[in-house]
Parts: C-alpha cells; sequence; structure tokens
C-alpha cells in the first residue's frame, strides 16, 4: 500500500518535472516572442482608424491599395514628362495617418531604430512613429526637456498686429475639386498620391537612413497652392473681419488648374475659363471694390511660364491668368516668376521636409554639418538636346570627364533614378556642391532639394535664385553659392571642377554653414504643427507678400504708381535691387525671342 502511495507520488513528481521542464524549454527556445507583438499591432490599428477619422483633408484615392509607383520627381519644372513607360514600384508607406504633437529627441532615437527594424521586414513603416508620437503624451519625459518647453505658443509671443489674413471662401470648384479630378493631371502617372496629407504627400519614411524617422515626404514640386491653403487654415492671424485684413488670401488653385490642360489639346477658352469665373466670382465681392483687388494675394505652385499664354490659340501653352486685368492688382506668387512682369513673386519649390518642431530641424541640421561628403559636386537632371542654348550637355560632359570628383543621376535612364527621393537625396547629401543649371526655365526644385542637403548650390545664371526668392535668400549671394557664367559654359571656356577645386576649404566651410542656416528658410513645415522657434518659408512669404501689399496701401494714398515708374521688362532689376540702371548681370536676361509663352 505504502508502496503504492509512493509509487504515485514519485509519477506525479516526475510528471511535474517534465510538465515543468517542458515549459521551461518552450520559454527559453520554443515561444515564438514575435506573437506577443499581435497585442502592439492591434491597438496600432485602432490608433490609425482613428487618426484616420481625424484627419483632415485626406482624400481619397482610386489606387489605394496599390503599390505606389513612380513620382513625378522630376528635378525641374520639367513641362515634358520623362517617360511614359512603365514606372517603377517601390515600398513607400501608403498611409495618410495624420500626426499631431511635437517630437522630441529622446523619442526620435527610439523611433528610429523601431522604425528601421520594421521598415526592413514590410511596408508599413510609418504607423508606428505615428502611434508613438500620438502616445508620447503618455510617456514618460526626461527632466531636462522641460527646461526647454517654457516657451509660449507663438500666437501669444507675438502680436497678430499688421499680420492679419482674410480668406476668402471661394466656391471649391476652384480648389477642392480640382484634386477631386487629380487623374486627369498626368496621364503618365498618379498624381493623386501627392495631395493627401494636406499637399504633403505620402510618407517617406526613413529609408537607407537618409532622412530622419517623421517629417519626411514623397511631396511634389507642384504641390504648393495645397500645401500653402493647407498651412493658411492653421494660421493663428486669421480674421473674418476683411476691413481689418493685412490682405486678402484668395485660395485658388491657379496650378492645379492648368494642370488638367497641358498635355492633351483643348481649345484656349477651356484653359481660361475658371481663371475668368474666378475673377468674375472676386469682382462681385465687396472685399475686391475696395482696392480693386490690390490687397489680394494668390499662390500658384507652378512656374509662371504657365500662365501666360499671350496668344488665342489652341496650341499655346497654359492659360492666360496672369495677362488678365484683375491679375495685374493682385499679387500672383509662384514658384517662378518672370524677370520681365510686374505682378508675380516667386517662392522656393516645396521640398520633402515638412518638419513639425524646432527640434526637428536642429537635428536635421546637426546631422548635415556631420555629414561627410566624398564627392566634390554632382548634378541630377537631364540633358536638353533639343534646346540649342542649354549647357545641360556640356555640364554633364564635363561631369563624366572628372569621373570621382562628379556623381550625376541621368533622368532619361530607363531606371527611373530621378523619381525617387532617396536616390536623389543620397546624391546631394554626399555632395559639397550641387550643379543647378536652368532647364526649361530658369529655376529647379533641386535648388531647394540641395540646400536641405546641405550642398552648395552652383548656379550658372541669377535668374535661377537670385532674382528669384527676394524673400527667402540673402542678397550676399556669394555667401552661401557659386555662380558660373552660362555664356562661359557654353562657350567651353570654364572648367567647373578647376573653378569649385581652387575655393579655399575655409570659404567652402563657411559657404555650406551659411546653406545649413538657409534650411529652415526654404521648407515648409507640417501644417499640423508649426515651428515655433524658426520662421519657415511660408512665415517669410507672409511677410514678403503683406509688405508688397503695404507698400501698395501707401502708393494708392499717395497718389502714386510705382507700375507705371519702370519699364516691366526691367521687374527683376527693380524688385531685386530697387534701380533699373544698367547691370552687369543685364545679359543673362535678354527676353528670348520667338517664345510665344
Ligand atoms: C486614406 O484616407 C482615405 C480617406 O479617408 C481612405 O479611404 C483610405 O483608405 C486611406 N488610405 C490608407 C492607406 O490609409
Ligand atoms: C539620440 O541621437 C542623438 C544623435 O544621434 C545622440 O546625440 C543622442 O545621444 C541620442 N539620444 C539617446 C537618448 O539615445
Ligand atoms: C485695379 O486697381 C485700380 C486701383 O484701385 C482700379 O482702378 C482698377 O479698376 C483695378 N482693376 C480691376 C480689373 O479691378
Ligand atoms: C499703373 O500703371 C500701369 C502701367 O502704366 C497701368 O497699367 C495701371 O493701370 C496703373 N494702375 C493704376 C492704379 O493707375
Amino acid at each position: 500500500m505504502e508502496n503504492h502511495v509512493l509509487a504515485r507520488f514519485r509519477n506525479k513528481f516526475w510528471f511535474l518535472i517534465c510538465v515543468l521542464f517542458v515549459l521551461w524549454y518552450f520559454l527559453l527556445y520554443g515561444f515564438d516572442w514575435s506573437s506577443l507583438s499581435v497585442v502592439s499591432f492591434v491597438s496600432q490599428n485602432e490608433q490609425e482608424n482613428s487618426l484616420q477619422a481625424l484627419a483632415s483633408n485626406s482624400i481619397s484615392r482610386s489606387g489605394d491599395t496599390k503599390k505606389q509607383e513612380d513620382f513625378d520627381e522630376s528635378l525641374d519644372s520639367d513641362p515634358i514628362p520623362e517617360s511614359q513607360e512603365n514606372p517603377v514600384s517601390n515600398s513607400f508607406p501608403e498611409s495618410n495617418v495624420t500626426v499631431f504633437s511635437d517630437v522630441n529627441h529622446k523619442q526620435e532615437n527610439v523611433t528610429v531604430t523601431d522604425h528601421e527594424r520594421r521598415a526592413t521586414e514590410h511596408d508599413g513603416i510609418e504607423d508606428l512613429a505615428a502611434l508613438e508620437k500620438e502616445l508620447e503624451p503618455l510617456l514618460p519625459k526626461e527632466e531636462g526637456e522641460e527646461r526647454n518647453v517654457v516657451e509660449k505658443p507663438r500666437a501669444a509671443q507675438k502680436s497678430c498686429d499688421g499680420r492679419y489674413i482674410y480668406v476668402h471662401d471661394i466656391p471649391s470648384r476652384f480648389n477642392d475639386d480640382y484634386i477631386k479630378q487629380c487623374g486627369l493631371m498626368n496621364k503618365w502617372h498618379d498624381m493623386c498620391q501627392y495631395f493627401v496629407d494636406g499637399g504633403l504627400g505620402q510618407r517617406l519614411g526613413n529609408p537607407r537612413r537618409l532622412f530622419q524617422p517623421t517629417g519626411w515626404y514623397v511631396t511634389h514640386q507642384f504641390s504648393l497652392d495645397v500645401i500653402f491653403h493647407s498651412i493658411m487654415k492653421q494660421y493663428e492671424c486669421l480674421t473674418s473681419d476683411s476691413s481689418m485684413a493685412n490682405a486678402i488670401y484668395v485660395p485658388y488653385y491657379a496650378g492645379l488648374d492648368v494642370s488638367r490642360y497641358l498635355w492633351d489639346s483643348y481649345s484656349y477658352s477651356v484653359k481660361d475659363s475658371d481663371a475668368h469665373e474666378l475673377f468674375k466670382w472676386l469682382r462681385g465681392k465687396p472685399e475686391w471694390n475696395v482696392m480693386g483687388g490690390r490687397d489680394h494675394f494668390l499662390v500658384a505652385g507652378r512656374i509662371t511660364w504657365d500662365f501666360r499664354r499671350a496668344i488665342n490659340d489652341d496650341s499655346g501653352w497654359g492659360n492666360n491668368l496672369m495677362l488678365l486685368p484683375e491679375s495685374q492688382n493682385v499679387t500672383m506668387v509662384t514658384i517662378e516668376s518672370s524677370p520681365w512682369d510686374q505682378n508675380d513673386f516667386a517662392i522656393p519649390y516645396p521640398t520633402y521636409f515638412h518638419p513639425s518642431s524646432d527640434e526637428q530641424v536642429f537635428a536635421w541640421q546637426n546631422k548635415m554639418r556631420k555629414q561627410k561628403r566624398k564627392t566634390l559636386f554632382s548634378f541630377a537632371g537631364a540633358p536638353r538636346p533639343n534646346m540649342e542654348d542649354s549647357i545641360r550637355g556640356e555640364i554633364m560632359a564635363q561631369c563624366t570627364a572628372v569621373r570621382r570628383k562628379c556623381r550625376m543621376i541621368e533622368c532619361k535612364d530607363e531606371k527611373h533614378n530621378c523619381l525617387k527621393p532617396v536616390n536623389l537625396m543620397r546624391l546631394f547629401e554626399n555632395s559639397v556642391f550641387c550643379l543647378q543649371p536652368p532647364g526649361d526655365s530658369f529655376t529647379r526644385r533641386s535648388t531647394f532639394d540641395a540646400i536641405v542637403a546641405g550642398c552648395i548650390p552652383v548656379f550658372f545664371n541669377p535668374g535661377s535664385a537670385f532674382v528669384q526668392y527676394l524673400w527667402h535668400l540673402p542678397k550676399d549671394y556669394d555667401s552661401y553659392s557659386v555662380l558660373i557664367s552660362e555664356e562661359d559654359v557654353k562657350q567651353k571656356k570654364v572648367n567647373i571642377e578647376g573653378v569649385l577645386s581652387r575655393i579655399p576649404k575655409s570659404k567652402v566651410s563657411s559657404m555650406r554653414e551659411e546653406v545649413i542656416k538657409l534650411i529652415p528658410s526654404v521648407i515648409y513645415a507640417d501644417p499640423k504643427s508649426r515651428l515655433k522657434k524658426l520662421e519657415d518659408a511660408f512665415d517669410l512669404a507672409i511677410r514678403g507678400i503683406i509688405g508688397r501689399i503695404e507698400s501698395l496701401k501707401k502708393e494708392m494714398r499717395e497718389g502714386r504708381n510705382s507700375s507705371a515708374e519702370f519699364d516691366p521688362e526691367s521687374s527683376w532689376k527693380y524688385y531685386t535691387f530697387g534701380t533699373t540702371e544698367a547691370h552687369e548681370w543685364d545679359h543673362y536676361f535678354k527676353r528670348p525671342r520667338g517664345i510665344h509663352y
């Protein structure tokens, strides 16, 4: 009996040992730890859903489940699309989750590792960062961080006096409805992906650690109409009383309007019709009659030449928005202005960087300061074999000739290298100088991508930046850039590598530091969360626009008319230097003959 009990006890004992061993073994080796993360994925999805519900401005897109295809990441304001071939697929996230809170340094580092671990696994990268940002208020903060948070919100810091803006409530047919027609805007690929998140586009994530975990988007170069309006909706000095406004904003998406009609043949009256209708609508408003629209402004995210069709012929390019009588009174803001006209002013092209805090900008600037730059100069772009005057062929030949000192991404190649922000930013981040030859027009988006990457821009024509971005770039051109004469390159009188390698090291360092300091001025911060200490491109644009409108008001009070005081052909000189006297740059601004814009 005793033996029997003992045996049973022993059996139980060994059974228990066995069970414990099996448990222990599983704990050590067998248990799939990753299955635990199921919990976090579930909560993440919930988070996403609630965020999506909150997300403003997100639009439904036709190809949501489709992999994002190539971006028209043309570097130039290039009216000619690179190619009609099948786009390459790539792995950028599809999410339109919106992020509301600020980032702090500690959080950022946590995000980097988590984020990148997931990035290698699958494409849904961005959500985790968004989740962490959302949870941030709940997460413990480091003590040191609190010390920096003494700053008051900007609205409390800075008075709104002198910078009130009234926004016209125009019918949606002049803005939001264009976004719904995004499928029409470019027949070679889907533009709709670029209008999510208030025009910032899809999240870029941090592929190859070239960027930061948050704040980077696949932004299209022609998205500024939408981005500007998104930021304006959050502007701290909006007023509903137009009589106390310092400026009146017309949120017409002129760039999107005209882009519907650029590629197929439309009659000129179709191309022009919305611009005419808009002005008809505006003229019917009491706000217009106060000053004949001279206190109004609008922002068109395309180059001025898309709005200056001088001939009434169906084959003419673009519409005639900028030539209409009303447009002579309204301050027209574009990404490239005409050197020969008085009524438009340029502000920077959007880049991929849309930070949501000052700290994020500072961290990026520091990253660019430390960046190793092994390439002396680089160029990303396409040749212009059909443009007799283009210096691009010569520039590309010189680049090839100096081998390792110059790197190039040629946009004509089948791999669509120029369509990928990763390729471009990697090139610019690794270069000391970035060449910015004119393309179909004076300016290029690439100039601003290069500045963001801390790469010193090399211009060949002052029309590419110096006489354009008067509110954003310093007058002291030599402090942050190099100008090599376009004419000298054309005549093969200049060796670019020679010029650049002769610049002393100390001068190069100081120029690069100036470029890095310019970064905040050329980026459009995330509309959902404005910077507190730094002024971004939007802030500088508002200051410039209001300054311009103030001077028009002053003129009217004094019965003057500055437009009559100088020849429009010399506008570039008048606006840049305040005079129209002969200038050493005159030869750059001979109006090309035979071109009907
Ligand atoms: C983006 O938002 C739209 C509209 O809110 C929604 O229909 C779509 O599913 C969202 N896409 C993703 C990838 O979350
Ligand atoms: C975060 O990253 C920065 C820059 O790489 C580094 O200086 C800092 O020590 C890191 N912070 C933490 C908490 O890891
Ligand atoms: C432009 O402004 C002037 C001065 O206020 C005004 O006389 C003129 O009618 C305006 N033009 C248009 C088209 O409204
Ligand atoms: C100012 O002068 C320009 C050029 O002569 C003219 O087109 C414009 O109508 C004038 N504006 C006003 C308000 O008189």
